[in-house]
């Protein structure tokens, strides 16, 4: 049987985001280059997309580059930013067919310019699409989006647009990159890593948090609907006690 039949679909979680990790050490178990394990996730990031469209998840984040992966060596970052350009121009056809919306959110002005003009591209192509939201993490970080959120908060003080007074939870919530997007239900992190390496920190306060073993390039629908059957066995208490939630 399926973990798919497990799943009890009036439970879902609206916005799964995912850290995919472990591209470099799957790649290496098997006496390859590292960019072989990330042109294997691409199958992965394929597979999740599609199971995540088929079981009704509205909005899927992926943590595909970080502000700190521009540390790697070069060699990597280009091979990764190359392998995003052929990807996001290869998928927009089967986004378009599956009804799913690209959206983007990180320091994007800081990509390559081609890897820039084809997300934008891809954005534009499948904008009008309602199924499923497919939002890439590219060159982002928590740290990177808070600092800028404040500082155009700042300026509105500055200016008199805003009080101080006035700033409350929204206030940051609308001028971080996810304004419009619900938070997270659902953090998963493959490759055996517990940790959130600077992900969505302000966005994940109550998310509830899945760690596999598995490497991504190894992840398949399986494994998301495994993670989601784990999340709806667990009681959501928001602060409060389990009885509170029963009565
Ligand atoms: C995740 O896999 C992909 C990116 C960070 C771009 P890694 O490249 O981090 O793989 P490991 O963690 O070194 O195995
Ligand atoms: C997090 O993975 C970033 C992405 C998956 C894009 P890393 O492999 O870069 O994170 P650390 O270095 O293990 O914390
Ligand atoms: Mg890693």
């Amino acid at each position: 049987m399926s973990l798919k039949e497990k799943i009890n679909p009036s439970k879902l979680p609206q916005h799964i985001a995912i850290i995919m990790d472990g591209n470099g050490r799957w790649a290496k178990q098997k006496g390859a280059e590292r960019i072989y394990g990330h042109e294997n996730g691409v199958i992965s990031v394929r597979e999740t997309v599609e199971a995540a469209a088929e079981i009704g998840i509205k909005y899927l984040t992926l943590y595909a580059f970080s502000t700190e992966n521009w540390n790697r060596p070069q060699e990597e970052v280009m091979a990764l930013m190359q392998l995003l350009v052929h990807t996001i121009n290869a998928e927009t056809p089967t986004l378009n067919k599956n009804n799913i919306r690209l959206m983007a959110i990180g320091n994007l002005k800081s990509l390559p310019g081609d890897c820039y003009a084809e997300l934008q591209e891809a954005i534009e192509k499948t904008k009008n699409n309602s199924r499923t939201t497919l939002v890439l993490a590219l060159s982002y970080s928590s740290r990177w989006e808070i600092t800028n959120a404040i500082k155009q908060i700042a300026e509105q003080v500055e200016n008199k647009t805003l009080s101080a007074a006035e700033i409350n939870e929204n206030t940051i919530t609308s001028h971080l990159c996810t304004a419009d997007i619900p938070e997270p239900e659902l953090m998963i992190r493959t490759s055996g890593e517990h940790r959130i390496s600077n992900f969505l920190l302000w966005q994940l306060a109550y998310a509830e948090l899945y760690f596999t073993e598995t490497l991504w390039p190894d992840f398949r629908k399986e494994n998301l609907y495994q993670a989601i059957v784990d999340y709806q066995n667990r009681e959501r208490r928001f602060g409060k006690t389990s009885e509170q939630l029963i009565s």
